[in-house]
């Protein structure tokens, strides 16, 4: 079987974690990703919460995967010569440089363009054309900014981030995205074009649900937030709703047997409107399914707090598991707090290929996120990430073409080595 994007080579020159996501993506759709990185430092993620001595960081193992890697200084004449070079021969340029690196290296768009009429570039920087446009911006700059940070937490805590990193890799997979829509525009136009996307506006997009309730609060108070049943009035803009569910059906996080010691012993439970019946009788409830006060949903609104109260003390005397049993009989949806330990061990997640285990030469084994995205008829293999440099020479003799005396004055000229240390004199 074919891969999808195979005959397609990425020209990425991306770091850290957005830009990394989304060119990972295409790798493991069969793109072939050549990561360029400057001689003797690399990707900083390579030597970022370094777990073993002298090996890659997880945090570049696990968003490098499947690519080659080729040093080279674009900074250096003879290194912007070889930079032309694949320019020319690849379809897609990646980067997310701050603002303003890639014009000061000398390769504007239009250089690009001209150079290559046929390259998609594609960017991913912190903010879109405004105020902000020349902030460097890390992950929770943007979820700060995106409008995630004010609605997450609860109302009477400071704003939150989160831990799944929506900033970073939200924003590369909107990009990744950009790019398969730019190229299948290609093939009807056959010229490139640029795709940005803005960390903020990714984020943004990620928290629409609040911008909705941001406009309803105009209308009057968001009935379904627990403040309304609190009788907390509403100030002007969308409050942080804790543990609410964001759609219409109410949801909360209730402990399980053992949450005194365990803080993962949790479940999510939504007390969707079609299921209330089965969720009466299951936690001994039964007269509710007819007592007005909580028969129907907009009854029930105020008194969520008490409703949420009682179901706990049924999930209380079971397990997260167990309760998720019971439920899913009756299709009350319902989601067990899974910790990451758990999450290693999931052997459906293994047998799935969304858990892998890759071996490194350096590191030895370790587990990463497989590709999240199935395509049945373009499998994924996990590969291991590139060592610093690995694929250099195969890079310029087998996809540029430079012969071997051409590869040797490239090297002579220091575009893809470190310069050597002086030795010290006495
Ligand atoms: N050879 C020579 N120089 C290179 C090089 C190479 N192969 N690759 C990068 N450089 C140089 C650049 O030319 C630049 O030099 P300059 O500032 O003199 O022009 C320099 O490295 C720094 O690049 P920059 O991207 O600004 O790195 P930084 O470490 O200062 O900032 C970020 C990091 C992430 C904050 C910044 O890149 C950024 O805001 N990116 C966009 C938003 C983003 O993706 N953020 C999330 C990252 S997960």
């Amino acid at each position: 079987m074919t891969q999808a994007l195979k005959g397609v080579r990425i020209l990425d020159f991306t770091h850290v974690q957005s830009g990394p996501t989304c060119t990972q993506l295409l790798a493991w759709f069969g793109a072939d990703v050549i990561k360029v990185e400057r001689p003797g430092v690399g990707d900083i993620t390579r030597g970022q919460l370094m777990d073993v001595p002298n090996a890659d960081a997880l945090y570049f193992t696990m968003l490098n995967h499947n690519k080659r890697s080729i040093t080279l200084d674009t900074k250096n004449k003879t290194g912007k010569e070889v930079l032309e070079r694949l320019i020319l021969t690849c379809d897609v340029l990646v980067e997310n440089f701050g603002p303003g690196v890639l014009d000061r290296m000398g390769f504007t768009w239009e250089r690009i363009h001209e150079l290559n009429p046929t390259m998609v570039v594609a960017s991913v920087k912190g903010f879109g054309p405004g105020p902000y446009e020349d902030c460097k911006v890390y992950e929770n700059v943007a979820q700060c900014t995106g409008g995630s940070a004010s609605t997450t937490g609860f109302r009477d805590g400071p704003p939150l981030v989160t831990g799944a990193q929506i900033g970073d890799s939200g924003t590369g997979l909107h990009l990744a995205l950009g790019i398969v829509t730019a190229l299948f525009q290609r093939t009807k136009t056959g010229v490139g074009q640029k795709v940005t996307c803005a960390m903020q506006d990714g984020v943004l997009n990620l928290a629409r649900v609040k911008l909705r309730d941001q406009q309803r609060l105009a209308h009057g108070p968001l009935t379904e937030y627990s403040q309304y049943g609190e009788g907390v009035p509403f100030g002007d803009a969308v409050p942080r709703a804790g543990n609410d569910s964001g759609g219409g059906q109410p949801g909360r996080i209730l402990k399980c047997k053992g949450a005194d010691t365990d803080p993962n012993a949790y479940i999510y439970f939504i007390t969707q409107a079609p299921v209330w019946e089965p969720i009466c009788d299951i936690i001994g409830e039964p007269h509710w399914k007819t007592d007005p006060n909580y028969a129907s949903p907009k009854a029930r609104l105020p008194r969520l707090n008490e409703i949420f109260a009682r179901i706990e003390r049924w999930t209380m005397t079971m397990t997260k598991f167990e309760a998720m049993e019971i439920l899913n009989k009756y299709d009350i949806p319902c989601g067990p707090i899974l910790s990451m330990k758990e999450l290693a061990e999931d052997q459906s997640l293994r047998a799935t290929g969304t858990i892998v285990e890759v071996d490194h030469p350096k590191r030895g084994k370790y587990l990463s996120v497989g590709n999240p995205i199935k395509l049945s008829a373009s499998p994924t293999e996990v590969v291991r990430s590139p060592l610093l440099g690995e694929h250099t020479d195969e890079i310029l003799a087998d996809v540029l073409k430079y012969s071997a005396d051409e590869i040797a004055a490239i090297k002579q000229s220091g575009a893809t080595e470190p310069p050597k240390k002086k030795a010290a004199t006495g």
